[in-house]
């Protein structure tokens, strides 16, 4: 592996992970940082020995020589993040979930990465994570039959904890193309600046039917009835699938051919620090992240589509043509 520098753009929680994530590899060295809230960047910059930290991130791109960048601010400001450091000439960029708040920002975001030869990846880390890397591995052994259903659930909002459900599931039915989709929301809250997106508006619930091109449906569940364990179900015609059920073990599943549960091994893996691998793996083979900007941007159109749909009281057909963000248009 080559050497490479590293820039942080938004120096709060999630940026101190992808800092972990990056300490385990060689050759990888965090050297600034940019952040507006000046306690949060000096201490930032004091706990990582940084050698030069920044208010404003155009300054930070500006002045430094940089490899990869790492997008980790609230949602709103992934665009400009990602299209202005695409412009600085580094290699890649890791750009937090969600990948943007609409399909206006997310298409100028993928334009400026391919026409600076840039490699975006999303931050989907759980596409690392084993159980659901096994989970995969089952379906497409066909251990449960043909897969037929696929449900996902989590606490918090579709563009919080929603955009890993949707991404889990688009991973599980091997990023497939969605043909459609339907939803539903409940606003009652009106809710903004819910948890880390201080920058965004949010629904209280929300469910969404999704149907892909290969047949295969999906329902995703989001909101303060679903629980926060990344609960995941596939149903094929010969049995099933269960992923990080409750007091269950991480993984297991029961078809026509097994005698009750099976639940297997898993091999041990660091999601954030495989995601940063493949990130580095990625501008070397010349080829696309697992979890590239493209992916990320098939999760968002589906998050709003169930938005939409939610507007306009009917099924939404994909590729959809509404290009700004339809809840925020709803809960002005
Ligand atoms: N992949 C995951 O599992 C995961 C987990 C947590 C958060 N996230 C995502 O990471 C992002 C950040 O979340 P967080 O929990 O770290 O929030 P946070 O509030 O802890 O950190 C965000 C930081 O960005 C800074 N910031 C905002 N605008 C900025 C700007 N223009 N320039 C420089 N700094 C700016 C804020 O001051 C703050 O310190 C969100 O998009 C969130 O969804 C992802």
């Amino acid at each position: 592996m080559g050497n490479y520098k590293v820039g942080i753009i938004g120096c709060g929680g999630i940026a101190r992970d992808h800092v972990r994530a990056y300490s385990k590899i060689p050759n990888v060295e965090i050297i600034t940082g940019a952040e507006v809230d000046s306690e949060r960047r000096e201490k930032f910059a004091e706990d990582y020995n940084l050698k030069t930290s920044y208010e404003s991130y155009d300054e930070m791109l500006d002045k430094e020589s940089l490899d990869l960048v790492n997008v980790c601010t609230w949602p709103k400001t992934h665009y400009d993040a990602v299209c202005k450091a695409a412009c600085s000439g580094v290699k890649g960029i890791m750009c937090e979930k969600p990948m943007a708040t609409n399909l206006d920002e997310a298409d100028k975001m993928l334009e400026a990465c391919r026409e600076n030869n840039v490699r975006l990846a999303i931050g989907h880390h759980h596409r690392f994570d084993p159980q659901l890397v096994k989970a995969k591995e089952l379906i497409n052994e066909k251990v449960i039959g043909e897969l037929v259903l696929l449900w996902g659930h989590c606490s918090l909002d579709l563009l919080n904890n929603g955009s890993h459900v949707v991404d889990m599931i688009n991973f599980l039915n091997n990023d497939q193309e969605a043909k459609w989709v339907m939803g539903q929301i409940d606003t009652r809250n009106k809710r903004k600046g819910y948890v880390n997106h201080p920058d965004m508006v949010a629904e209280d619930m929300a469910l969404g039917r999704i149907f892909y091109k290969n047949g295969v449906r999906a329902t995703v569940e989001l909101g303060e009835f679903a629980p926060q364990t990344w609960q995941f179900h596939a149903v094929g015609t010969d049995g099933i699938i269960d992923v990080n059920v409750p007091d269950g073990p991480s993984l297991r599943y029961m078809s026509t051919d097994t005698n009750g549960w099976v639940v297997p091994e898993l091999e041990s893996c660091d999601p954030r620090n495989a995601e940063m691998v493949e990130l580095i793996k990625a501008i070397e083979e010349d080829r696309e992240h697992i979890s590239s900007g493209k992916v990320g941007r098939n999760g968002l159109e589906i998050i709003m589509a169930v938005f939409e749909s939610s507007r306009s009281r009917r099924l939404v057909e994909l590729p959809m043509d509404v290009k700004d963000n339809p809840l925020e248009n709803m809960m002005k």
